[in-house]
């Protein structure tokens, strides 16, 4: 069944966390946005994301167009209003565009449900049954920071292509995928002094752990700091770093965006290829904007800092790409800028080559980038 062959990511069992909540992967990702249409055209064009199926006026639905793309297990849906009275322009008018919920498939949404809620999770959505002619899909949600919600999908007894309501999307317009496979991770950003609040929270009420923590101290520029802590289910497949600004003499980028996404929300979306250096040359040609290149020295330091490199560095220098390295092997990493005029959420292109990090020696290279780009914006 296509709908059930959803995100490995990395497998690495963490015993201590609990077992209340098994997840099996990210389901989808569904953002709310001013225009669906348009907002698929660009998924399409520049990222290389395939048509997989829409509701609309054109199915029954007359409150939101929706639009679901897919590009190997990743799976995105664009949603609009169409009418003002929608609350969903609310959420629009407050935050522009952005990601609403991070669904998660499970295989009891009801369970799901009640083991979080019980920990003091606020509910969303219910438990719901939603059906067609290809089976049942029961769904149920809770908020997490901010607006931002967790659905529970539950799709057992599903044979569709997406869910319930949606029909197949067919179009003449089909440009070719980029060569992205599966989300690596989502980032949150929250305010002063609300990561450790968010961190109890996913340990409490997911069941999740700590994996690493980086303080400012690890995490800071001349200018600004952020701390950060990486929390991770129990099978690994699912990964939230949660940050929050910290002191520095300049603004921080978390502030930056907390200030325009006015609220808490998810900063970044990685997704992983296998070949890093073809897919960002493509995503490039496409109209893809990715951060500037850090400075030569900077890969002179990495050629002592990561050896055995099996790409060509002069290639990776050439695109921007960052490398860094843990006691399991390397990873390569890129960042876009912004996908929306507010500076908020942008994507992370990561090719891991055993490393199980996030990118900390990095860190630094990347936040003066992001820092010459809010200079840029008058926001640093
Ligand atoms: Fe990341």
């Amino acid at each position: 069944m296509k709908t059930q062959d959803i995100a490995p990511t990395l497998e690495k069992i963490y015993p201590e966390a609990g077992d209340f909540l098994p997840l099996n992967g990210t389901d989808y990702v569904e953002f709310y946005v001013g225009n669906a249409k348009q907002a698929a055209h660009y998924y399409k064009t520049a990222f290389g994301f395939q048509n997989l199926a829409y509701s609309g006026l054109e199915t029954g639905n007359k409150d939101a167009a929706s639009y679901v793309l897919q590009q190997d297990k990743i799976r995105l849906v664009l949603t609009t209003p169409l009418h003002s009275g929608n609350p969903i322009n609310q959420h629009i008018v407050k935050h522009g565009d952005g990601v609403k919920v991070i669904a998660l498939w499970v295989d009891d949404a009801t369970k799901s449900f009640e083991e979080t809620t019980k920990r003091g999770a606020k509910p969303f959505m219910e438990p719901t049954k939603e059906e067609d002619e290809n089976g049942y899909v029961i769904r149920s949600g809770i908020y997490t920071y901010g607006e931002t919600v967790h659905m529970f999908v539950e799709r057992k007894n599903y044979n569709g292509l997406f869910l319930p309501g949606y029909q197949e999307w067919k179009s003449d317009y089909n440009p070719k995928a980029a060569g992205l496979k599966y989300i690596d991770h989502m980032v949150g950003n929250v305010g002063w002094n609300e990561m450790n609040v968010w961190v109890d929270w996913y340990e409490k009420t997911m069941g999740f752990i700590n994996l690493l923590t980086f303080d400012d101290k690890q995490i800071h520029t001349e200018y600004s700091a952020l701390m950060s802590k990486v929390m991770s289910n129990g099978n690994g497949r699912i990964k939230f770093p949660i940050n929050e600004p910290a002191e520095g003499k300049k603004k921080s980028q978390i502030e930056e965006y907390i200030q325009f996404y006015e609220g808490s929300g998810c900063q970044h979306i990685a997704v992983a290829t296998d070949d890093i250096l073809t897919t960002v040359r493509d995503l490039r040609s496409r109209g893809v904007e990715f951060l500037s290149a850090p400075p030569n020295a900077y890969y002179e330091d990495v050629r002592v800092r990561v050896p055995n490199v099996k790409e060509d560095m002069d290639l990776l220098a050439a695109e921007g790409i960052l490398i860094d390295c843990d006691e399991d092997g390397y990873l390569l990493q890129i960042f876009t800028k912004p996908v929306e005029d507010r500076p908020t959420l942008f994507f992370e292109i990561i090719q891991r080559m055993g490393a199980k990090g996030f990118g900390a020696g990095n860190f630094k290279a990347l936040f003066e980038s992001i820092e010459r780009e809010q200079a840029k914006r008058g926001t640093l």
